[in-house]
């Protein structure tokens, strides 16, 4: 395991022994940027009852298939009562929010002397994060440290506790978000827990310059549109809202995206449009049947913590499978990515239309 506070964590749950006089509830929290072969490694191995709670679609159909006992949320605590809880393990994530979200709905969720096993890297705030635990727990607090500078607190929560919680931004709640992109003035719903989610994505503001080109050179009108990988919707947005297109008839958007918090925003967006649209969570689209006039696609390149480049193949083989046979895939991706040698096999047509600020923009035809 190359992430050495997850290992810490790691050997913490597997040392784990199941109480003998109770019923249990333990929950371990996966961030979206774990590797699951990891994870069902720790899963697999642990003595007790455990529950986990992640926030990504592909993990948790991973964990499923490997009969490891989970949910997919966006980090949402609300099925378990106050004080409810025994153990809660957690190898901190990237943002901030999401970080006090779940300390603070730990320090709801477990029983007084239960215990929050927190792990991570010194310079992704662990220290802090756990300072700030302990200070909210009021409680016994035991702790490790491993190699790279990673740490582990086990902190319990004391009987009286007068602590004030985290900012947490009020995590759980889709917001409204004001932003500029392309030299004018947007406003959309969104929630941290994602993807840039309260701004406009330079390589997504660069693909959406360019996209008026490739529909008006089209023979018939774009009536489906799919977008893989939508975050809060930003592309599916910025594309209903194109006027005095004569090859622009949207009458459909799906939108899908393997994030909890992607989807539930995304959702909250395309109702607002006032299209017929579909939002679906999805591991990039496999469940998705039919084929669409328009793919649109900023992919991923992180999975966990490593740059994956089989991602970008995937994203372009359903991109590939989903469109229409004289339909457009447009895609943008960082300049360094190979993304026409690697759509090389699968389509008839790679135009690149721009390149600017590190992405490029790609047009796909069968
Ligand atoms: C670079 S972001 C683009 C987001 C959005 N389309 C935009 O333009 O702002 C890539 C998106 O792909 C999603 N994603 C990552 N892995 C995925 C997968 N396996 N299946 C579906 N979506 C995935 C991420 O959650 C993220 O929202």
């Amino acid at each position: 395991m190359n992430d050495l506070a997850l290992n810490l964590l790691f050997k913490k749950i597997i040392s784990e022994r199941e109480k003998p006089e109770e019923a249990e509830c333990n929950l371990w929290i996966l961030d979206e940027n774990l590797t699951p072969s990891d994870i069902i490694q720790g899963a697999t191995k642990s003595k007790i009852p455990l529950t986990l709670i992640c926030n990504r679609l592909d993990l948790q159909q991973q964990l499923k298939t490997s009969k490891v006992i989970s949910t997919f949320s966006d980090f949402d605590f609300s099925g378990f009562e106050d004080n409810s809880v025994d153990r809660i393990f957690y190898r901190i994530s990237k943002e901030k929010t999401v970080v006090h979200h779940i300390v603070n709905q730990a320090f709801r969720a477990l029983k007084p002397g239960g215990e929050l096993a927190i792990a991570g890297y010194k310079n992704e705030g662990a220290k802090t994060y756990i300072d700030k635990a302990c200070k909210l727990f009021n409680g016994a607090a035991v702790k490790s440290k491993g190699g790279q500078s990673s740490h582990l607190a086990v902190i319990s929560k004391g009987s009286t506790t007068h602590g004030k919680l985290l900012d947490d931004k009020n995590y759980a709640h889709p917001r409204s978000i004001n932003a500029q992109s392309n030299d004018r003035s947007i406003s959309f719903i969104s929630k941290p827990g994602q993807f840039g989610w309260n701004k406009a994505d330079r390589g997504s503001e660069l693909l959406i310059q360019h996209l008026p080109g490739v529909i008006n050179k089209r023979h018939t009108p774009v009536e489906t549109m799919l977008d893989l990988g939508c975050g809060y919707g930003y592309l599916s947005l910025m594309a209903a809202s194109l006027e005095g297109l004569d090859m622009l008839d949207l009458q459909q958007i799906t939108a899908t995206d393997n994030n909890a918090a992607a989807i539930l925003s995304c959702e909250e967006n395309l109702k607002a449009s006032g299209k017929n649209y579909n939002v679906i969570a999805d591991n990039c689209a496999h469940g998705i049947r039919g084929r669409f006039d328009l793919v649109l696609c900023n992919p991923p390149f992180h999975q966990g913590f490593a740059v994956d480049n089989d991602l970008t193949r995937m994203f372009l083989e359903q991109a590939h499978k989903r469109l229409h046979a004289k339909g457009d895939a447009v895609f943008v991706v960082n300049q360094f990515i190979p993304l026409e040698r690697k759509a090389q096999d699968l389509f008839g047509k790679i135009t690149l239309l721009a390149e600017s600020d590190g992405f490029k923009v790609i047009q796909c035809k069968r």
